[in-house]
């Protein structure tokens, strides 16, 4: 699941470790964006998701929405039996390749709040300097699709520009909607001076993660009806042509 379209960058990331198995992904794009929601009001929509993923027969909740992991992973664990799998911003492995000590991540601002966010940059902090930035405008960019030419530009500029000028040479994505700006991020970069800049993705360790929570689980891998199955809670159509683009 996600708030929209953006979980589609970890769904891609999933299906090439595990092509075969049937998929329910759920766009929650009529509460979209997430970004500045209450966590009270994310746990809500989660538990209606869940509970709908529960009715499709489904073993295993990913949540490619790190705002929605921020808010709700914690308290899903406790309420349901079922395992969630969610998203990290990719700190340590940004953190681990930087040459300039700075690093950067682009977050919703639910993200850079919680409390797993916070912790995880509690263990770099002494190792390497982090500067943030909430990709403002960016998921609505991304939910329109409008994910290049001069408006998406002007918009992920705003963002990336102040990272760039404290030398950040790592740029997390801290969102799964970001992964589809990654074009216009590059360009701005480049525009910029900065065109060595790398942007970092947890999608794969994610997908990785699902494929050792099947394991743990003794689940037998590949599904007799596999496929994908698409809900949105709004309009299904930027759903279904991202979709189709993967
Ligand atoms: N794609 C989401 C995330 O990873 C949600 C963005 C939003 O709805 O604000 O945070």
């Amino acid at each position: 699941m996600d708030s929209g379209v953006g979980g589609l960058s970890v769904f891609r990331e999933i299906r090439k470790l595990l092509p075969s198995e049937h998929y329910i992904y759920y766009a929650d794009n009529a509460h979209c964006p997430y970004g500045e929601k209450s966590p009270e009001y994310i746990q809500e929509r989660l538990r209606e998701i869940t509970d709908f993923f529960l009715s499709k027969g489904a073993e295993v909740v990913v949540l490619a929405c790190n705002t929605a992991t921020a808010a709700a992973i914690e308290c899903l664990r406790k309420e349901y039996e079922i395992p969630f799998v969610g998203m990290e911003p990719a700190v340590k492995p940004a953190a681990l390749g930087t040459e300039t000590g700075v690093i950067g991540v682009l977050a919703t601002a639910g993200t850079l709040k919680g409390s797993k966010y916070l912790n995880t940059k509690g263990r770099f902090e002494d190792h390497v300097k982090i500067v943030e930035r909430v990709g403002q405008g960016f998921v609505e960019l991304v939910e329109s699709g409008k994910t290049s030419g001069p408006e998406a530009e002007a918009t992920v500029k705003a963002a990336l520009e102040p990272l760039l000028e404290q030398g950040a040479d790592r740029i997390v994505l801290g969102c799964t909607h970001y992964p589809f700006l990654l074009e216009t991020l590059r360009k701005v970069a480049a525009d910029l001076g900065h065109g060595d800049v790398q942007f970092v993705d947890p999608a794969p360790a994610v997908a990785k993660r699902l494929v050792q929570v099947l394991e743990e689980r003794g689940s037998s891998l590949g599904d007799s009806n596999p496929g994908t199955e698409l809900f949105a809670s709004g309009q299904d159509a930027k759903l279904k042509e991202f979709y189709a683009r993967l």
